[in-house]
């Protein structure tokens, strides 16, 4: 079991290990003062899982309920946050009382969100169940929902009170999540780490879970604590997000957002002219991932121009020169159309 703490505006724990699913409820009997728990996830994952997260509520002495929604990006919205509010309104859940996100990105953002605005914030725990919950949404307190215009554009920053991620969980994970994730392990490698990125050259996709999973979270942690509300390097975590956002979008989430986030990836290393881009490119494809879209760039310029991270008539693109060294770089949006078919 690896531990690794979080020091941004709340400070957590992001606990990584096999079997550690049975810890949620003496973590929460630990970190807060709850009496009741309701536990949020989806049609896919509840059955799986919650009743081992129930039980694990009930032998730490809390209630427990639970609130669903059919799995996928296309419950992230609106209408499943405010039904969500509803119920926890119903149910009577105070503010000393706690959330569990048990799922993917998808549970995990529309959760922290809820738990964010409800009652102007209650405590919850992150308990991601695909990889790339584990390496990325969970950690940092990036929470919200879609809205019709586009991908994540209400949110609120709001830090979980522990992450608990079951290795276990993984192994019920079909193969294209499992795939999703790696897109986003790939991206700390191309950001920030050469020796990370060549081990997965060489494993492939049988590397080691634990330790990488445990790396990725490490990285994932420092950058947090240096700019928790993404206003500077933070910002370099977008790398591949920028175009993977549009992708999503136009695709209406046919894409999934890790595969979106691979072909985003390809694209600004071609347009950026990455010296190290044949490298990326062969270790996204080994990894099953695309790098090609047939989408047209005036169909991704729309949605791009509709990014939140954009200011006025610029947009910061994160863009790489080689591996371990990426820049952010702000791009006039007149600009964006011509490095859009650069990458194509
Ligand atoms: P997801 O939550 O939709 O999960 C993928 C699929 O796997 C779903 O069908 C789910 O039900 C199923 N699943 C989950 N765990 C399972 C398990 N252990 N066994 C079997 N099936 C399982 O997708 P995701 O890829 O985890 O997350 C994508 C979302 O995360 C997007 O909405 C994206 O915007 C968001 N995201 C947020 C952040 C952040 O910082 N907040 C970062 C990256 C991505
Ligand atoms: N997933 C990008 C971030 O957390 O900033």
């Amino acid at each position: 079991m690896t531990e690794v703490s979080v020091n941004a505006s709340k400070k957590y724990i992001v606990t990584i290990g096999s079997g550690v699913l049975h810890r949620v409820g003496e973590t929460i009997r630990a970190l807060t003062n709850a009496k009741k728990v309701c536990i949020i996830s989806d049609s896919h994952v509840f059955p799986l899982y919650g009743g081992i997260v129930s039980e694990s509520l009930h032998g730490a002495g809390l209630d427990s309920c639970s609130f669903l929604f059919p799995a996928g990006e296309n419950s992230k919205n609106a209408q499943t946050y405010l039904e969500l509010l509803n119920f926890l309104a119903q149910i009577g859940l105070t503010r000393s009382d706690c959330i569990v996100a048990l799922g993917g990105g998808v549970v995990g953002d529309l959760a922290g969100f809820a738990a964010a605005t409800y009652l102007r914030g209650i405590p919850y725990i992150q308990v991601p169940t695909t990889l790339l919950a584990m390496v990325d949404s969970s950690v940092g307190g990036k929470t919200g929902i879609d809205l019709p215009s586009g991908k994540n554009l209400a949110g609120v920053f709001y830090q979980p009170d522990a992450v608990i991620c079951d290795m276990d969980t993984l192994d019920t994970l079909p193969a294209e999540s499992f795939q999703d994730g790696c897109s986003e392990v790939i991206k700390y490698g191309m950001l920030y780490d050469p020796t990370l990125f060549s081990h997965l050259e060489k494993a492939g996709l049988s590397f080691d879970r634990e330790s990488v999973i445990a790396r990725c979270v490490a990285l994932k942690s420092q950058v947090v604590t240096q700019d928790e509300l993404d206003t500077d390097r933070r910002q370099l975590l977008n790398l591949g997000h920028t175009i993977g956002h549009a992708i999503e979008a136009c695709s209406h989430f046919a894409v999934s957002h890790g595969r979106a986030v691979s072909i985003g990836m390809a694209m600004v290393a071609r347009a950026a002219k990455c010296n190290d881009t044949d490298r990326l490119l062969s270790l996204l494809q080994k990894f099953g991932l695309p790098i090609r879209t047939d989408l047209s760039p005036d169909a991704l310029l729309e949605v791009m121009l509709a990014d939140k991270k954009r200011r006025g008539d610029t947009l910061n693109l994160i863009l790489p020169k080689a591996i371990g060294n990426c820049a952010i770089v702000p791009t006039p949006t007149v600009n964006l159309k011509t490095f859009i078919e650069e990458g194509i």
